[in-house]
């Protein structure tokens, strides 16, 4: 496997009294995009809390590009090169998409380079610009994704994790979407951990994937086994072809819960 850049292991993290993630590990490597699939309550958004330092774990250690994370705030691990598009976006909506742009490169004291990358978003993303004056609160949800995303990349980070980017939004947009995911991958090489219940979607964009099921990982496979997977096909696809063989696996499955 190529050079490891975020990596978690044994994570236990929750809520006071509630336990969102019970023993997750996972890894991300230079270059990937990986998928992790769940249902709603799953804890998916709490894993993406654990590892972009906004919840701290009650157990296990979290490392970007070796080193553990410790207590490092979101702040700090944006300079190490770790970036996290929250659930619901979250832009700044009284700003005009440009300024979201420009608040993402904070960090940044390279001027020159920040002018390119906007550019470079607008490259990506052409609806920005052409709203770029606007009040980001203005956007459709759609667009309001892609700049959340761009401002996210304004950081120019090594890895992106993104929490549901295709909640609330058109096939095609969706679609849109992970294909410019891809693109920034595939061009500047960011590692992506993308957060989905839309697992076709996810699973045509990412080379592999974790499952998450009430706070553990119980299946974690290329993206390939995954699509052909009776499970994944049935609860995550809603495809029902189970063969005699699949139902079954499915009625020794029933008995385990
Ligand atoms: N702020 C919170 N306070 C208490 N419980 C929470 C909070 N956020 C999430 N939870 C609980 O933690 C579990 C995992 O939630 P979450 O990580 O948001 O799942 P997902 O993103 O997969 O839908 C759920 O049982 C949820 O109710
Ligand atoms: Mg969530």
């Amino acid at each position: 496997m190529d050079r490891v850049l975020l990596e978690a292991g044994n994570i236990e993290a929750g809520y006071g009294p509630v336990t969102a993630l019970r023993g997750v590990s996972l890894r991300l490597a230079a270059g990937e995009i990986v998928a992790v699939l769940g249902a709603n309550g799953a804890g998916k958004s709490t894993l993406l809390k654990v590892l972009s330092g906004t919840l701290a774990p009650t157990r296990g250690e979290v490392r970007l590009e070796g080193e553990p994370i410790g207590s490092a705030t979101p702040d700090r691990l944006v300079r190490r090169g770790l970036v996290h598009v929250p659930e619901g976006r979250e832009v700044f909506p009284l700003l005009s998409v440009r300024d979201n742009l420009v608040a993402g490169a904070y960090l940044r004291d390279d001027a020159d380079a920040v002018a390119a990358d906007f550019e470079r978003m607008y490259g990506y993303f052409p609806v920005l610009r052409e709203r770029r004056a606007q009040p980001a609160g203005l956007l459709s949800g759609g667009e309001q994704q892609m700049l959340a995303i761009a401002r996210a990349l304004m950081a120019r980070p090594r890895v992106l994790l993104l929490d549901e980017p295709s909640l609330g939004l058109s096939p095609a947009l969706v679609k849109e979407i992970f294909a410019i995911v891809a693109r920034i991958n595939a061009e500047a090489g960011v590692g992506v951990l993308l957060v989905e219940q839309n697992a076709a979607q996810a699973l045509a964009t990412a080379v592999r994937g974790y499952v998450l099921e009430l706070g553990r990982i119980v299946m974690e496979e290329s993206s390939a086994r995954l699509l052909a997977n009776d499970d994944i096909r049935e609860f995550y696809l809603g495809i029902k072809d189970r063969g005699v063989r699949g139902q079954r696996r499915w009625k020794r499955r029933k008995q385990w819960r």
